[in-house]
């Protein structure tokens, strides 16, 4: 566990296809630099070179025949070289990082929905983030139904994953849900049914609370 004083902070954003993850890592990383703090934006699979040669493997589907335990083992792979590369230089030079998906991708994707055995899945996370957890886990929650119809509307292609069913993407909000409730220390639930400005605000309110007061009263106390 980081020093609550001296040293960034690590915060991840998780959930579905079209949940404006990561335009709120955006906003969240603008507010933050107006109040000072150094802050690194960055995504999963990818966010260091290595990793970003990995994603290419994974989102094309290429690595898909691998099997669900395969693409798991690719995921921590990248992960591993984007904790080294950028996570924790960040972090320990007392910036904040932002990353757009991270652990609770590989419970859901790999885990619940790909059936890898849990097991692996907790040995990995051992093995590649060890005590380097996140501070705070903000999990955008909307109905896959629009969540979906955004990522239509964006005219981009799509993924491997958002190629999946509907009812695919209904399971992976239920396995969201699940860890925000199994996991209240680390994670808030975010209803992101709303437009991007209220969105931010709700992001807001969560970091104030969990982040910047007790990093405020610590503060305080410091100076008293
Ligand atoms: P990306 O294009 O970054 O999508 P999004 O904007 O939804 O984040 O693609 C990342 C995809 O990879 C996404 O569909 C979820 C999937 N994924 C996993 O299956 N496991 C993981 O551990 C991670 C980090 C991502």
């Amino acid at each position: 566990m980081r020093s609550m004083t001296t040293t960034g902070r690590f915060i991840t954003f998780e959930g579905g296809e079209g949940t404006g993850k990561s335009t709120q890592v955006r906003r969240l990383a603008e507010r933050l630099r107006l109040h000072g703090f150094e802050v690194v934006e960055t995504r999963e699979p990818g966010g260091s070179p290595g990793a970003e040669a990995i994603r290419h493997l994974l989102l094309t589907g290429v690595a898909k025949p691998l099997g669900a335990e395969a693409e798991a083992m690719l995921f921590a792979a990248a992960r591993d070289d984007h904790m080294t590369a950028t996570v924790r230089p960040a972090l320990s030079r007392g910036a904040w990082v932002i990353c757009d998906r991270f652990i609770d991708s590989t419970r859901v994707y790999q885990g619940a929905l790909g059936n890898v055995d849990p097991r692996l899945i907790r040995s990995l996370e051992r093995l590649v983030v060890g005590p380097d957890m996140p501070d705070l886990t903000l999990v955008l929650d909307l109905d896959p139904n629009i969540g979906l119809t955004r990522v239509s509307k964006r005219g981009e292609g799509t993924n491997r994953f958002e190629d999946e069913n509907l009812e695919y993407h209904k399971e992976l909000r239920a396995a969201y849900r699940d860890i925000a409730e199994r996991e209240p220390g680390r994670c808030v639930l975010i209803d992101a049914d709303a437009n991007e400005d209220v969105v931010a605000v709700r992001i807001w309110m969560a970091v104030s609370e969990r982040l910047l007061r007790p990093l405020r009263e610590k503060g305080e106390r410091a100076a008293e």
